[in-house]
């Protein structure tokens, strides 16, 4: 199921282009997650920005000469852009936008956990606070997160990470690496159900399985691919098959049946036992982000749409991020 727009096409045309005038008055352009509104995607894509994965979304930032970046996603998105441009203004429609891995993994704490396995290096997913960041040898993003903690391995460093339990689990079974595991989820894809998963796929087994990291252990064994969102949409044009179930949240549906609008996308279950489906396979942090409030906050501005990070956590926070760009740099930034 795609997304629905709220508003009928006149108005919607109407929103976007106010807000593209906005966006040039400003010098400004939309970095956008593949998980926002339909709307804003389209918005992104009418006026030359960028709908991406986290990591493309941080390359984005930088390679683009605007100077206002205007965010739509979660915080720690907005944060990312702000801690590798301080010299850019970084709005976004809504502050309050979080994740449950940031909030899951509070500095202080995780200061104490670094401290307890100071022989540790500390790798830390890029959904956490610039304070987390600022304590970290190294930020990965889904995208990477095996390639540079194999990287790691094979220099022989025993490794810290935080804060996605699943993913961290993932990618130590991948890799075999020394790991030790914060144990915060993300609500959204913790919600994927393993047995209502495997139900789906004997009604369609001609349909290929494609999870994020995040899910749990035992939906991420039932994938035929395994990636971040943007490997997750690329593996849906690639594969052969007409069918996909998809575990992720579903905002991601309105690029996929762009990218390939003969194939059928289903989403995975997120009912069954023991479910709660609070989420429903849409981060409710993402829908926050609405068309409204990106006029406004273009229009009007001010603090309460500006993303502000204490230039010493700023520093701090820039060098494992940098690194991580670094060692990507050549052959993942478009
Ligand atoms: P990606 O980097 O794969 O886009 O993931 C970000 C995220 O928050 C997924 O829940
Ligand atoms: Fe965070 Fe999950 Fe929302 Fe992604 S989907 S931003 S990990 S809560």
């Amino acid at each position: 199921m795609i997304l629905q727009s709220k508003f009928d096409s006149k108005e919607k045309i109407k929103l976007i282009q106010s807000i593209s005038e906005l966006l040039k008055k400003n010098n400004a352009v939309v970095v956008a997650h593949y998980y926002t509104d339909p709307d804003i995607q389209l918005l992104a894509d009418l006026t030359g920005g960028c709908v991406a994965d986290s990591l493309e979304m941080a390359c984005f930032s930088q390679k683009h000469s605007a100077q206002t970046l205007l965010v739509a996603g979660v915080r720690f998105m907005g944060e990312t852009a702000k801690i590798l441009n301080p010299e850019k203004k970084v709005l976004m429609p809504n502050l309050q936008a979080e994740c449950s891995l940031d909030i899951g993994c509070p500095a202080e704490k995780f200061n104490a956990f670094c401290q307890a396995h100071s022989d540790r290096t500390v790798v830390v997913y890029a959904n956490t606070s610039a304070a987390v960041k600022a304590r970290a040898d190294w930020v990965v993003t889904s995208s990477i997160a095996v390639d540079l903690i194999d990287y790691l391995d094979r220099l022989g460093e025993k490794i810290i990470w935080a804060p996605d339990r699943h993913l961290g689990y993932y990618v130590q079974k991948k890799t075999g690496a020394d790991m030790i595991c914060w144990q915060s989820a993300c609500i959204v894809h913790e919600e994927f159900k393993t047995q209502a998963l495997v139900q789906i796929k004997q009604l369609h087994p001609d349909a290929a399985v494609l999870v994020h990291p995040e899910s749990p252990q035992t939906v991420v064994d039932l994938a035929d691919v395994v990636g971040s969102t943007s490997q997750l949409i690329t593996a849906a044009k690639n594969l052969p098959h007409q069918k996909m179930i998809v575990a992720t949240d579903r905002g991601i549906f309105y690029k996929m049946q762009k990218a390939c609008p003969n194939k059928i996308f289903l989403e995975a279950p997120t009912t069954g036992e023991g479910a709660t489906c609070k989420s429903c396979a849409h981060c409710p942090w993402m829908a926050m982000n609405t068309l409204e409030d990106i006029f406004t906050c273009l229009d009007i501005g001010g603090e309460k749409y500006e993303i502000k990070i204490e230039e010493n956590i700023r520093k701090k926070a820039f060098v494992p991020l940098n690194r991580m760009l670094s060692y990507v740099k050549k052959f993942k930034c478009k």
